[in-house]
């Protein structure tokens, strides 16, 4: 049997759910809202936390609360999600950029040094992929500079540092709860705040949004639908693997299908209006249950790590006490393309290109060969709580097989 890139499911009763808030006039507004906030806030150890449509979202409304002037100075890593710098720029702000470290994939703390000064107004720092970075060097910087930091954690639920959780180093932490993340309300997301005052102006502006109506629910619902259909591991190989095999001898094709089985949305389509009560719910059912989760992940992913250990160059962490969720297992491939294609020949199914180097944003210019070298070489292999630790060996002989041949 090959293995899918990514195993998406629909949240659990999504369906049923749906129905019993539509039908007790819960689905739109609830206390659901509240409840969740706070059990998110509780488990992430940070004083508030503001659910928002989106991660995205959770950023604007963050650059928002701020009620930061014109041409802010705004340092982000050079190696991130594109929409990240794409948005704080398009808010009018002055996005420069710190170069990654090619371990953690995140902000090299002596890049960012070397970058702020005492107007830089805010830093973004990315966990990326649940391998969080060196976030307490980075936030000595920053207050050392009197900047904001935030905190991008739409990978890292779940991921810690030194015990404690990412997403409460920063002045705000915004998580992401789209389909493919480790909480999975079909979409929305929610931004840990330090400081109440600006938790509460961050509640105004989400809650001033307009709500989604019924069409955005129900392509919602259809949409993961879908995910949870084409990467059922059953109908994955009946369906989506030859169609892949087929499509990826089209240099176009393969481009296209190189992140998630579809194209990523870099803009805030579909991704603004209200959190609804109904998704809060699928939330809080799912903060009882995603532990084990996350450790079955974190379990495949040493196994696999462990299997190629000497073979394979992964993202990892160098200090001792962090505590990475692998929401993606990350290599390095110096031949990423062709290894991509060679494992999917053999039933590997992986992932590509869905961070870029951003630094071409802002148009700024600069020297960023570690976001260039991380574009052409990161390749997510699966590691998914559903595979079993067989799954996992004889995946990791077929990887050590096919990098042996280049
Ligand atoms: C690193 C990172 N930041 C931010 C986001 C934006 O989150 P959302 O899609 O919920 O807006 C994503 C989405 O995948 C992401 O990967």
């Amino acid at each position: 049997m090959a293995v899918a890139r990514q195993r998406i499911h629909l949240p659990p009763a999504a369906w049923r759910r749906a129905l019993s808030t539509l039908v007790t006039g819960k689905m739109w507004e609830g206390d659901a809202i509240a409840q969740f906030e706070k059990a998110f806030a509780d488990f992430i150890g940070a004083p508030e936390a503001v659910v928002v449509p989106s991660g995205r979202a959770g950023l604007c409304f963050t650059l928002e609360a701020l009620e930061l002037e014109k041409g802010a100075d705004v340092i982000c890593a050079s190696f991130a999600y594109p929409v990240v710098p794409h948005l704080a720029h398009r808010l009018g702000h002055s996005v420069r950029f710190a170069e990654i470290e090619m371990d953690t994939l995140g902000m090299d703390p002596e890049a960012l040094a070397a970058t702020i000064t005492d107007q830089t107004k805010v830093v973004i720092a990315t966990h990326l992929y649940g391998v969080p970075c060196r976030i307490r060097e980075i936030a000595e910087i920053a207050k050392a500079h009197g900047a904001i930091l935030i905190e991008d954690c739409a990978h890292c639920f779940g991921a810690s540092v030194g015990g404690t959780s990412a997403g409460s180093f920063g002045d705000f932490g915004y998580f992401s709860f789209e389909t493919s993340k480790p909480v999975n309300t079909m979409g929305g997301g929610i931004v840990t705040v330090k400081d109440p005052e600006l938790a509460q102006r961050m509640r105004k502006i989400a809650r001033k949004q307009n709500p989604n109506g019924f069409k955005w629910l129900a392509r919602r619902l259809l949409k993961t639908s879908f995910e949870a259909t084409v990467t059922n591991p059953l109908i994955f190989n009946l369906g989506v693997y030859p169609a892949l095999r087929l499509t990826s001898k089209k240099e176009e094709a393969a481009e296209r299908f190189a992140s998630g089985y579809q194209r990523d949305e870099t803009t805030l389509q579909h991704r603004m209006g209200r959190y609804t009560n109904y998704q809060a719910t699928l939330g809080l059912k799912q903060m009882a249950s995603v532990a084990p989760m996350v450790e079955r992940r974190i379990a495949n992913a040493e196994r696999l790590m462990d299997r190629l250990e000497g073979k394979v160059r992964f993202q990892r962490s160098n200090d001792p006490d962090v505590r990475s969720n692998y929401m993606l297992v990350t290599t390095l491939m110096p031949n990423m393309l062709e290894v991509s294609r060679r494992l999917l020949a053999v039933g590997v199914d992986s992932k590509h290109t869905y961070m870029r180097d951003c630094t071409g944003i802002g148009d700024i210019g600069g020297d960023f060969p570690n976001a260039i070298a991380a574009e052409q070489q990161v390749l997510h292999l699966p590691a998914y709580p559903e595979l079993s630790l067989e799954t996992i060996d004889g995946m990791a002989e077929k990887v050590a097989k096919v990098v042996a041949e280049f």
